[in-house]
């Protein structure tokens, strides 16, 4: 017979309720303790513990929010089809990237200015949880721990180093030639970002430069004896100047303005042929390079012939062009343009591991988290970041096992299915909000 339950109140409406009447901040870090139980619940103890200019900066996307919505939302169009009576007792996680081994197939999103979140450690935090947990740590390159910095914080973590095509060319290659030599063992080339979305939230609350002490360090440069400068734009007082310069209302705004415009194809032909050579010079093993901003089947086929190694499905956690497609709903036509020639991953979205498993599905290989990480950080730090991707491995496990998949290869494409008509409302926590 069928049971009704009666509906409970969910943990994050509980969460919101007692961070809400909670007076000091040392009892919503109690509360927080035994209540959170998955990765949403974090943003809402993020949410009272960080000032509002922050919190917003960090969860807001561009216009009416729509794609920041939809990345989550189309999650939930996806339907499972579960395969039963399939042995899953030695279920196992783990995922190869370009001849890495992780641990699962989730990992850290470059995203930059980490300390924001833990000033003590910035993006050392962030990468200490990864080399726990095994598995891949995005740097991007405006962090606020130096390219250095994260490698002796972390120095068996697998990390990417994540570049964009400054105007001044010099300094993006030696900012890569930096991440080579310290021991990054492959490259993210954000393609997505020639403009940054303008966040409304961004100019009412005033966030219009990166607030002190902190610096997009990398910039900074302290070693260019090797490599010489060719202009003094280079060096990282002017790129503060320009980064910090509050001409716009929104920080992303000026500090765009770093940032070459007038990009095209034929300049990730010229970084793979950068790259190819720098590694060389550092006798490396080879360093893939992945087109992370890519959206359409026609500009995955066109990354690949401009030498791409890997495509990263991303809208930039809908920070960028509104209206765009959820990233889950794009990555089905980059799969089938790319027909395994190259790893496929994606980022926006991913809460659950379900949503891992239907990335999976859809030809994924890995799959990054961005603003889990964030709300994780700011709670707490290392251990928070650890625990989030503790979570969704753990659901990640059950999911696959319930789906009779005991390795991530067996999850694929008949696993699931579309359905547009789909009437799940939601415990969308960014509605309760
Ligand atoms: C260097 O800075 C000057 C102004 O200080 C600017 O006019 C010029 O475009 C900059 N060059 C590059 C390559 O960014
Ligand atoms: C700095 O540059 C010198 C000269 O090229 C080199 O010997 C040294 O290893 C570099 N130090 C770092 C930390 O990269
Ligand atoms: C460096 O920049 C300053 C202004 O910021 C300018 O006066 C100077 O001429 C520049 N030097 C070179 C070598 O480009
Ligand atoms: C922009 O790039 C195109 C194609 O490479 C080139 O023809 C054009 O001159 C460039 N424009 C500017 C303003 O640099
Ligand atoms: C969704 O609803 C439309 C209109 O009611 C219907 O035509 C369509 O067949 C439905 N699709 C699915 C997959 O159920």
């Amino acid at each position: 017979m069928h049971t009704m339950h009666t509906p409970s109140l969910p943990t994050s409406d509980l969460l919101l309720l007692f961070a809400l009447t909670a007076p000091t901040t040392p009892i919503i870090t109690k509360i927080k303790m035994t209540l959170i139980s998955n990765v949403n619940d974090y943003q809402i103890v993020a949410k009272t513990k960080l000032p509002k200019a922050l919190y917003e900066y960090l969860a807001s996307g561009t216009d009416d929010e729509q794609t920041l919505a939809e990345n989550i939302q189309a999650f939930k169009h996806w339907y499972l089809r579960p395969r039963v009576m399939r042995p899953v007792k030695d279920l196992s996680t783990v995922v190869t990237l370009f001849g890495h081994t992780m641990k699962m197939p989730v990992f850290c999103s470059p995203a930059g200015v980490h300390a924001l979140c833990e000033p003590e450690q910035g993006e050392c935090a962030t990468a200490k949880a990864c080399e726990q947990m095994g598995i891949l740590f995005g740097l991007s390159q405006h962090s606020t721990r130096s390219i250095e910095q994260v490698q002796e914080a972390a120095p068996n973590c697998l990390k990417f180093y994540q570049a964009y095509i400054l105007k001044d060319r010099q300094l993006t290659l030696r900012l890569v030639q930096r991440a080579i030599r310290a021991g990054y063992q492959g490259i993210f080339l954000t393609v997505d970002s020639v403009r940054f979305g303008y966040r409304e939230a961004d100019a009412r609350n005033g966030f219009n430069a990166l607030p002190a002490p902190h610096r997009l360090v990398n910039y900074d440069e302290p070693n260019t004896s090797s490599v010489q400068s060719t202009s003094n734009n280079s060096s990282g007082s002017s790129m503060e100047q320009t980064y910090n310069g509050a001409k716009h209302k929104a920080w992303d705004q000026n500090s765009e303005l770093m940032f070459e415009q007038n990009l095209s194809w034929a300049d990730v032909r010229w970084l793979k042929d950068q790259i190819n050579a720098i590694a060389g010079q550092h006798h490396s093993r080879p360093i893939p390079l992945i087109i992370k901003g890519v959206m359409t089947a026609e500009d995955a086929q066109l990354a690949l012939q401009a030498g791409a190694d890997g495509i990263m499905v991303s809208n930039h956690g809908g920070r960028q062009l509104d209206a765009c497609l959820a990233s889950i709903d794009a990555l089905p036509e980059v799969v089938d343009a790319v027909a395994g020639r190259a790893p496929v991953l994606l980022d926006g979205g991913i809460r659950r591991g379900t949503d891992v498993v239907k990335a999976l599905a859809l030809g994924a290989t890995a799959v990054g988290i961005g603003k889990p990480m964030f709300f994780a950080l700011a709670v707490e730090g290392q251990q928070g970041v650890l625990n989030t991707l503790q979570m969704l491995q753990q659901e990640t496990q059950a999911a696959m096992a319930l789906c009779g998949c005991r390795s991530v290869d067996e999850i694929t494409r008949q696993l699931v299915t579309r359905h547009p008509n789909g009437t799940f409302g939601g415990r969308f926590f960014r509605a309760k909000l």
